[in-house]
């Protein structure tokens, strides 16, 4: 069996759900449940045998020495991280907590528990750490997509805490030889996102006739892939990867941030023909020490590994949205009074 981390949230849980598709393997799936984690998301697998789940923290050794002595699991995801950059500028303590101490305490229990395994588990064994392309920093328009080669210039709270969570993963391999594989992965959108992250933020907004807040010029980059080939990449990683190595993962997609926008709004005009939403685009306030473009090259993954994306932006965001549309109800359930907090503090005040 596997042990997931962070299994609850957005890529967590979409990757439970298409790995039980795929597979007979069980999953323990270990979360939390922060703001960020919902139960929801894993309703359609409520009486799995294949699935269990266990709310607990990375950072608890003793949780997670117990979980390892009682299902003994061939390999780790590391999904659980604090996630949102905007989050992390008011306030990063939560960041370094789970990010950083969480991962380090993660990694010492698993040292541990892989240096008693016997020779053959030992070497099957796989530790890998879901990463963000946002450890790489900002590129300028004309610079070369990051590879793995790419100099770490983490900028926000969030990347900082990323890239140091990177850098244990990296030294547990060289130091201890637990054999660890890293994945970055580019800008991920699809079912299950909490709606404070952009495409989710701007359905759901326009869906409620509300302000959809752009930030600065709008003309930010980022290089968006649907959730399941993101998914799916981190499988054929895990069955295929070198130990040691490091796989960016991209959907060869740039788009800037206005134009994703018009995307969106233009979609939901041919659901809904009779009602406009491009009025509802805001200029509001940039965020601070908001990076300009991240652009992945994810060559390496396809070259070694033979990945690459199925979805197309067309077909991805069109799927997304169909998906917000269907399930009404789970937004709902997530816009509770801390959802409404932290949309007052995060677009009210200087940002309006
Ligand atoms: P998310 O915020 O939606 O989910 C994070 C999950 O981790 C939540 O279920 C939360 O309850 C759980 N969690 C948080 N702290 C925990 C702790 N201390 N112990 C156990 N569980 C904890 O995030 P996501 O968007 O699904 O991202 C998952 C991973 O992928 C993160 O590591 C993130 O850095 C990485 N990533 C995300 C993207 C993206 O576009 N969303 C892109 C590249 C990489
Ligand atoms: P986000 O989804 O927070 O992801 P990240 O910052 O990790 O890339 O934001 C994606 C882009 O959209 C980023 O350039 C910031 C911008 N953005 C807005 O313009 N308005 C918003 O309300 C949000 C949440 C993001």
């Amino acid at each position: 069996m596997i042990l997931v981390t962070g299994g609850a949230g957005f890529i967590g849980s979409n990757f439970v759900l298409n790995w039980l598709v795929q597979s007979d393997e069980s999953i323990v799936n270990l979360d939390k449940l922060t703001y960020a984690g919902n139960l929801k998301n894993l309703a359609s697998i409520q009486g799995d045998s294949r699935h269990q789940f266990v709310q607990g923290d990375i950072g608890d050794a003793h949780l997670i020495a117990r979980i390892l002595k009682q299902h003994q699991p061939r390999a780790i995801i590391n999904f659980a991280a604090e996630s949102h950059v905007d989050r992390s500028i008011h306030g990063p303590e939560d960041f370094i907590q789970t990010n950083i101490l969480g991962t380090f305490r993660l990694l010492e229990v698993v040292r541990g528990y892989w240096g008693e395994l016997d020779a053959a588990e030992k070497r099957d064994f796989r530790f890998l750490h879901v990463s963000t392309d946002e450890v790489y920093g900002s590129l300028a328009r004309e610079e070369a997509a990051f590879t793995e080669q790419h100099r770490y210039q983490p900028n926000s709270p969030y990347s900082a805490s990323k890239a140091s969570s990177d850098h244990l993963v990296r030294a547990y391999h060289h130091t201890y030889g637990l054999p660890v594989l890293t994945t970055n992965c580019s800008n991920n959108y699809g079912p299950f996102q909490f709606p404070e992250k952009l495409i989710p933020l701007m359905i759901v907004n326009a869906l409620e006739g509300k302000p959809l807040p752009v930030y600065g010029d709008g003309q930010q980059i980022r290089d968006w892939l649907y959730v399941i080939d993101h998914c799916n990449a981190i499988c054929r990683v895990l069955e295929a990867g070198t130990v040691g190595e490091v796989y960016n993962i991209g959907g060869w997609n740039e788009k800037p941030n206005i134009e994703i926008i018009h995307k969106i709004c233009g979609l939901l005009q041919e659901t809904y023909p009779d009602s406009s939403f491009q009025h509802l685009i805001t200029y509001v306030t940039d965020r601070p020490g908001h990076d300009r473009r991240y652009a992945i090259d994810a060559s390496k993954i396809e070259r070694e590994l033979n990945w690459k994306p199925a979805d197309t932006f067309d077909s991805g965001i069109r799927k997304t949205i169909q998906w917000y549309l269907q399930h009404r109800s789970w937004i709902t359930d997530v816009q509770t009074g801390a959802y409404r907090e932290w949309m007052e503090k995060n677009y009210a005040g200087e940002r309006s």
